[in-house]
């Protein structure tokens, strides 16, 4: 697809996200700027290709996924979320990098709430007390919540797998963040349990041996990559 450009630094602007708690909106938000900016454009784009070829043929996750970090991963999977919502697809948005989240950069909650990492360390409490439903008309959030000691166990609990096949009942769409695969393998194993992932490479910032030993990777663990994103900086 074109590539998206990094233009807006990420400066607040405020908004009331509605009764429960407020939310502070990142300019890195853009899919939220007035239909003629290009980057929103971009992301509606990228919508229409999400939406023909992967949620309109019945498959609801994807997991949003990217070699090393400051490619725009975040960026990436908070506006395609975005971008889904203000079609009204029910959209939930989840942040699986635990180790060093950045949606709730993004949507900066006014008051902490728990997020994935309590949720999985939690076995027997609903999901949805750990998912934000009002953030916007049509998009939820499940945040990373406080650091845990142990992402990867976390991960790797049957605890996840089933939370994945709740948002796949609930939802229409469920996009995954995930941390870079050069830290950590947690990418693996989330996009294994979600089975479709969407690779992030930054123009200029990526290798592309990288790039493709990622989609090596993914594939072997029998994570389709249905396509990929090319950022700019
Ligand atoms: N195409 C882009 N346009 C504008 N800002 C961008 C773009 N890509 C990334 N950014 C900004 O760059 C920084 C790093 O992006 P982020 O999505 O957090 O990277 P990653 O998740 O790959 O580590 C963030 O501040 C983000 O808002
Ligand atoms: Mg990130």
């Amino acid at each position: 697809m074109a590539a998206m450009h990094r233009d807006a630094p990420t400066d607040e602007l405020g908004k009331d996200g509605g009764s429960k708690a407020s939310y502070t909106l990142s300019r890195a938000l853009v899919a939220l700027d007035p239909a003629t900016s290009t980057q929103a454009e971009e992301f509606r784009a990228l919508r229409t290709r999400v939406m023909a070829r992967h949620i309109g043929e019945g498959r609801r996750a994807l997991a949003v996924c990217a070699s090393t970090s400051s490619v725009g991963c975040t960026f990436v999977a908070a506006n395609l979320a975005l971008a889904l919502s203000q079609i009204g697809v029910k959209t939930l948005l989840v942040d699986a990098n635990l180790r060093s989240p950045g949606v709730d950069q993004l949507f900066a909650r006014s008051s902490p709430a728990p997020g994935l990492a309590q949720c999985l360390a939690t076995p027997n409490a609903p999901f949805s007390e750990f998912i934000q439903d009002d953030v916007f008309p049509d998009l939820s959030v499940l945040f990373a919540g406080a650091k845990p000691p142990n992402p990867q166990e976390l991960l790797a609990t049957d605890r996840f797998a089933e939370l994945m096949s709740f948002c796949l009942r609930d939802y229409d769409a469920t996009i995954i963040d995930t941390p870079p695969a050069n830290v950590c393998s947690d990418v693996n194993r989330v996009s294994t349990v979600v089975g479709y992932s969407l690779v992030v490479a930054g123009r200029n910032r990526s290798l592309i041996s990288d790039v493709r030993t990622l989609i090596r990777q993914l594939e072997n663990d029998r994570a389709r990559v249905v396509g990929t994103v090319m950022t700019e900086a």
